[in-house]
């Protein structure tokens, strides 16, 4: 047995270059992701609807069969772990439609690309909004209703962005343990950041009102908003060989905020 050998058979990580696909890999997070995995020697398939390997609008039907087909070519149809970053805050059915079923369309699609990999890995980036104080209804229709049920009443209902991300962690919690993810080896958890700065709180920060709020919201005792790059360490690491063992998780990156919002309610 070679050394390498042995390290794999005690379950030790190999740091072996990998194929991660990231979304939302243009801007922010998912940009700050694939730089930092790129510059771990790993390989980075990125989507986004502009400077990207993969451009595919995941908040269509079309663009997510491009997204499947495209990484299939791509990777030559193996990939070792998935990150659905991408994702928006603005108002209405255009939030349900990519923060939602185009997470879940990016980590079901590109799923059977990952069973040939010695460690697959998948990751979704929820938010500390997760729990915030959201729409039932909506809730409801994302978990068990149709996506055109949940436009619909996403063009009406408030919390929109909240719930989208509720429903994220909870899909995430209840598909974990199944066959198809744990059963196949596969971990499956999320991140829920607090504010990063990138463009989408920059634009949300450019009005007063909404930056009072948004602060309001997300009280952060340990260091404030961060650098994109503080959410990425936490995104590789979830994706790398090291995490064996971790699964159905929404791991709060959030200074504090979770805490200091549910208090002593979990456990
Ligand atoms: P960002 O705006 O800097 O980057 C988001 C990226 O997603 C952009 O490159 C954008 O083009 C891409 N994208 C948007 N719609 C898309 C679509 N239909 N198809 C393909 N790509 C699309 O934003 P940021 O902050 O990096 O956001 C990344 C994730 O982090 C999002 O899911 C967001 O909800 C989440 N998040 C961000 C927080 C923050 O404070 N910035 C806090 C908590 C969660």
């Amino acid at each position: 047995m070679t050394n390498s050998d042995a390290l794999s058979a005690s379950g030790a990580a190999s740091d072996a270059p990998r194929i991660h696909v990231v979304t939302g890999s243009a801007s922010g997070i998912g940009l700050a992701t694939k730089q930092l995995l790129e510059s771990q020697g790993h390989r980075v398939i990125g989507v986004d609807l502009r400077d990207a390997d993969v451009i595919a609008d995941l908040s269509t039907p079309e663009g997510r069969t491009a997204l499947v087909d495209r990484v299939t070519e791509l990777s030559g149809g193996g990939i070792d772990a998935i990150l659905a970053v991408a994702g928006v805050d603005i108002a209405g059915p255009a939030t349900v439609a990519i923060n939602y079923y185009g997470a879940i369309a990016t980590m079901e699609g590109l799923r059977p690309l990952l069973l040939a990999s010695p460690a697959p890995r998948v990751v979704a980036v929820s938010s500390i909004t997760s729990v915030h104080p959201f729409d039932q209804r909506l809730l409801d229709i994302m978990l068990d209703g149709t996506e055109e049920e949940a436009l619909s009443r996403a063009a009406v209902a408030g919390q929109v962005y909240a719930t989208t991300k509720r429903a994220l962690s909870r899909w995430i919690r209840r598909r974990a343990v199944h066959p198809e993810w744990a059963g196949a080896g596969i971990p499956l958890n999320a991140v829920a950041p607090g504010l990063v700065r990138t463009e989408l709180l920059k634009r949300l920060f450019e009005d007063q009102e909404t930056k009072r709020r948004i602060e309001a919201g997300s009280p952060m005792p340990l260091g404030g908003p961060y650098e994109p790059v503080a959410a990425a360490e936490l995104l590789a690491w979830l994706t790398s060989e090291k995490n064996g063992h971790m699964t159905g998780q929404t791991i709060f990156l959030d200074g504090g905020a979770d805490v200091v919002l549910r208090g002593d309610s979990t456990w």
